[in-house]
């Protein structure tokens, strides 16, 4: 089944945290996740130790490096989507990981510096799709944005129309920054959960969620088919 890569060579662009939105949205719709974890700091293991994970998402701490193609290759016999969080370097794994992807997202705050890390990370997605004679399907996910666009600062602007410029995929829901979204991990558990009293704006970062979701499904389907 379809295994969704979350890559930038940047660390703190947001990966971990659009990587479970993601597959909390999944499996609110009902379908079964594995969330492979590989960050040796672990982030998505210790929110499944937490209370609230769906019995739908099983997450997989990747420990050996090298044993990446065979976990990924399990994971999407027995699940309905493979979710592989990187961490934020360049390595064999991340490499090996793509070569096994059907969909690969970059994640990306607003800034000159960000989007010129971004930039080698699409080059990496292009020598995967080059290297296994099968183009790999990638798009730029904006993070942390201020969740109205009226207020997004022109850095963020200038970003945008960059990538438009370079014909770079873009997700069209942009991630905003949300309290919700960080509770995530302190709290553990899944947005639907979440209560107002526990954090602010939480019908807003529900919205937010599922239409990102959407688009995803969007843009697999697109390269599946394609
Ligand atoms: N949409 C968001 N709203 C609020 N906070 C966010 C959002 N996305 C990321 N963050 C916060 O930004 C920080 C970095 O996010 P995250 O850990 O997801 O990035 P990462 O790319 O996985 O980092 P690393 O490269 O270290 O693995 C975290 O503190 C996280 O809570
Ligand atoms: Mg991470």
């Amino acid at each position: 089944m379809p295994v969704i890569t979350m890559l930038s060579p940047k660390g703190g662009v947001g990966k971990t945290t659009t990587a479970l939105i993601l597959a909390t949205e999944l499996a609110a719709r009902g379908s079964t996740v594995v969330m492979i974890d590989a960050d040796p700091n672990f982030p998505l293991t210790r929110w499944a130790q937490k209370d609230g994970r769906p019995s739908n998402i099983e997450v997989i701490p990747q420990i050996d490096e090298d044993e990446i193609i065979g976990t990924i290759d399990d994971a999407r016999k027995q699940a309905d989507y493979v979710i592989v969080d990187l961490e934020g370097k360049a390595s064999a794994r991340a490499t090996n990981a793509l070569m096994m992807s059907h969909l690969a997202l970059v994640p990306i705050q607003g800034s000159e510096l960000d989007a010129v890390e971004a930039a080698r990370a699409f080059k990496v997605v292009r020598n995967a799709g080059t290297a296994r004679q099968r183009p790999l399907p990638f798009a730029a996910v904006l993070t942390r944005t201020p969740a109205s666009v009226r207020l997004w600062p022109r850095d963020l602007k200038a970003v945008v129309a960059n990538l438009e410029g370079a014909g770079i995929p873009m997700i069209p829901t942009a991630l905003a920054e949300r309290g919700a979204f960080r509770g995530l991990f302190s709290i553990g558990g899944t947005l639907h959960e979440m209560t107002a009293a526990d954090v602010g704006s939480l019908d807003s970062a529900r919205q937010n969620a599922t239409a990102f979701a959407y688009d995803v499904l969007s843009m697999l389907k697109e390269g599946l088919s394609a």
